[in-house]
């Protein structure tokens, strides 16, 4: 299997000081209160991993697994819950971290399905927004970066599985 080195669209010190900054913002807001934060998988996890370390509050770690593409890079139109979470939410501050905000779908569906569990508050961290393909109503409380309409892979974002373990994120182009 060939090695791939795609152009850097966001780099790692640029990921690495945007994190500090919404670490540092979610430590603010949630001042001498706890949170559940919930990682939705899978492409969301190196990114969760790396936020929580910035995060200075006493927190549990959740991990959900959702999908809504297939093998390819449009989306399916429906989501399924492949692997659901074991905390209770009932009066909790959740923090959902999602890797990337496209049509808004996933998330939209994500929020509906945690919102009748009554927690206190749900909001969300969201690591990449793509503003021109949203099709749902979406607030991104703590958002890492506005990105062009482009298929973008690594740090934990993947084509067909793979690129997931590049440490930036770059842009697939037709012939990788
Ligand atoms: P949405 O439901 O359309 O907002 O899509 C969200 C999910 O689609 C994300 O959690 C990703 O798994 C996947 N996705 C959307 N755009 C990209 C991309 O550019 N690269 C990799 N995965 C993506």
């Amino acid at each position: 299997m060939e090695l791939f080195s795609p152009e850097a669209l966001i780099t790692e010190e640029e990921i690495s000081h945007r994190i500090q900054e919404l670490g540092a913002n979610i430590t603010k807001d949630f001042e001498g209160q706890d949170l559940v934060v919930i990682c939705v998988l899978k492409g969301a996890f190196i990114f969760c991993s790396d936020l929580i370390k910035k995060i200075n509050l006493p927190l549990k770690l959740e991990f959900i697994s959702l999908s809504s593409y297939g093998d390819g890079i449009t989306s399916s139109g429906n989501v399924r819950l492949d692997m659901d979470i074991t905390a209770n939410l009932e009066g909790k501050n959740v923090l959902i971290v999602e890797d990337i905000v496209d049509t808004g779908l996933t998330i939209k569906t994500l929020m509906e399905m945690l919102e009748v569990r009554r927690p206190k508050e749900i909001r969300l961290a969201s690591l990449l927004f793509k503003p021109s393909k949203l099709k749902h109503q979406v607030k991104i409380d703590y958002l890492g970066f506005e990105i062009e309409d482009k298929f973008v892979i690594g740090y934990g974002l993947d084509y067909a599985g793979r690129y997931r373990e590049l440490p930036y994120i770059g842009i697939l182009n037709a012939g990788n």
